[in-house]
């Protein structure tokens, strides 16, 4: 593989791109990082500088490339009931979440959803606190501003060692197992998944196109990327679509400096609607 240099200058226009398309704030520190994660894209597609990747970027209107771009310079990271105390937090909060619903209606967003597991605990989490799930209209938007793992999500397909350290009995009722060339995997079970709409969305520059508000909102480790105007204004934008009393549930390394009238903090990076 040819390894090609990223000059100053195509630095400078990937930054302000990458912040005006999707809010990520890049520090002159992350050249490096850009320059590795992205000479193997530009080898693949025959490119022989970062200003011609810059240019192919730029002009790829179906949005695909700005995701790659996205996937290669931040982190997918994610797992199954991720960050403990607010999974413990939601299951006291949820019978009188319960308890106030006229219909068994519940609508709740998973934005920057990455490979799904958090939209999919969500419901695993439902599954076995509802005794009555099955009675509930549930459906679980689910968002990322990348298609890879996105197609990953609707999938629904995963690896024994991300799924066996669950309890029995959750992995019992949420996955079918199925047999691969290297062993056994997991298939999140229809029933299951027919509840969650996966969707491309990039939270910083996409419309709120909401009609109805959600009864939570998750939206974490997205914005550890964001800088304060971004941040600040995607708060504010989520407080509008929750209802006096749900929780926004965010990234235990993420706390709010802002929106103090709006948002109170419950601990454990769980905010709760004023
Ligand atoms: C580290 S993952 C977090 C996944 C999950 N929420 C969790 O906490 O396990 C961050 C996700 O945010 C997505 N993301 C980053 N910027 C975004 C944007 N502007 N709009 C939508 N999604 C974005 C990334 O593609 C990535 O999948």
């Amino acid at each position: 593989m040819r390894e090609i240099e990223l000059r100053a200058e195509e630095f400078e226009l990937f930054r302000r791109y990458v912040y005006e398309r999707v809010g990520i704030s890049l520090s002159m520190q992350k050249t490096t990082l850009i320059k590795g994660r992205l000479n193997k894209r530009l080898n693949q597609l025959n490119l022989t500088s970062f200003r011609e990747y810059y240019d192919f970027l730029v002009s790829d209107e179906s949005g695909e490339e700005l995701s790659l771009f996205v996937s290669a310079i931040s982190t997918n990271v994610t797992s199954f009931f991720r960050e403990s105390a607010q999974w413990t937090w939601l299951e006291s909060y949820l019978p009188a979440l319960v308890a106030s619903k006229k219909e068994k209606k519940l609508r709740i967003w998973s934005a920057g959803c990455s490979s799904g597991e958090e939209p999919y605990t969500i419901l695993m989490f439902l599954q076995h606190h509802l005794r009555d799930f099955e009675e509930w209209d549930i459906k679980i938007l689910a968002t990322d501003i990348s298609s890879k793992v996105l197609a990953k999500a609707i999938k629904g397909h995963y690896e024994a060692k991300n799924v066996e350290a669950l309890p029995k009995e959750i992995v019992h009722r949420a996955f079918d197992k199925i047999r691969t060339e290297n062993g056994i995997n997991y298939q999140i079970a229809p029933h299951l998944q027919e509840k969650v709409m996966f969707r491309l969305y990039n939270l910083v520059t996409d419309p709120f196109f909401f009609k109805n508000r959600f009864d939570m909102i998750f939206c974490r480790n997205v914005m550890i990327y964001f800088d304060d105007p971004t941040r600040h204004d995607l708060i504010g934008r989520f407080t509008t679509l929750l209802p006096k009393g749900a929780p926004l549930f965010l990234g235990s390394s993420e706390s709010l400096t802002s929106h103090r009238e709006t948002l109170k903090l419950l601990g454990s990076s769980i905010y709760q609607r004023l």
